[in-house]
């Protein structure tokens, strides 16, 4: 990883038509989360949307990653690849996308529902969401790091579920990951200081029972270690002078 950078209002700028495309690509494939299509449908739809946009999808081809999006399915954490695999009805879907525009990159995610899916299921998928905008409530100048991860992982511990670990948030700036990481645990207090112009990627990671995981033998696939659920909420945001901003905003940001 690299330093942290502080952007300037003119790269913020840019970050934020990165992100406008990057979460109007994440709108398109929720819409598209449905029973009966395949993922791999889903990968070539949104690939088309990011490209006519202007943009490339910064996850292909990064470290050798074969896809637009991450698709991952019920107990599939993070960086599914998407392929044959058909949505059926009840599926819990997380889309990942990262959209690279004027040499900067949107990150985010959400989790969808194919057709309808069970109260449990929905009840993780809100809480996953909403630790994202809690632990963003702390991501003001003067805070720590820390400060964004501990008020994560308290909101989604309290409501009993896990976050995982072993993937943390990040900096997100000309390339996808920067300084410093942000992890979705830990202690108020601790880790680097949030300046005006830092640039990051906050994305918590909930599972519905154990937070460990491992991965699968495409050596991609993230998935839960007792097979129960996950979802995954992300959005990029700048620190400002006041409240955060989110940069992978679209008119349907809080989808
Ligand atoms: N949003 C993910 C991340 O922050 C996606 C990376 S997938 C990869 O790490 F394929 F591009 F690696
Ligand atoms: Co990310």
């Amino acid at each position: 990883m690299s330093s942290i950078t502080l952007k300037s209002d003119r790269e913020i700028e840019i970050m934020r038509q990165a992100g406008r495309i990057t979460a109007a690509a994440r709108s398109l494939a929720r819409e598209m989360v449905t029973p009966g299509i395949t993922t791999a449908q889903i990968d070539r739809e949104v690939r088309r949307f990011i490209e006519k946009s202007g943009a490339t999808p910064t996850f292909l081809g990064y470290g050798g990653y074969p896809a637009s999006v991450c698709l991952s399915v019920n107990e599939e954490v993070i960086h599914g690849i998407p392929g044959h695999r058909v949505l059926r009805d009840g599926d819990i879907v997380s889309v990942d996308v990262g959209a690279t525009y004027k040499g900067f990159v949107g990150d985010c995610a959400g989790t969808y529902v194919a057709g309808t899916a069970s109260e449990e299921a929905k009840r993780l998928i809100e809480v996953t969401r909403q630790s994202f905008f809690e632990g963003i409530k702390m991501a003001r100048v003067g805070n720590r790091v820390g400060d964004i991860s501990h008020a994560v992982q308290e909101y989604v511990e309290k409501n009993g579920f896990g976050v995982v670990r072993e993937y943390v948030g990040h900096g997100v700036g000309s390339v996808m990951h920067e300084a410093p990481e942000v992890p979705n645990f830990g202690s108020a207090g601790r880790g680097p200081r949030l300046l005006k112009g830092m640039t990051i990627a906050v994305e918590p990671m909930v599972t519905q029972g154990t937070w460990e995981v491992r991965v699968l033998r495409d050596g991609w696939t993230v998935v839960t270690k007792d097979g129960k659920l996950a979802a995954h909420y992300e959005n990029t945001i700048a620190i400002t002078d006041g409240e955060p901003e989110i940069l992978t905003y679209a008119e349907d940001l809080y989808a």
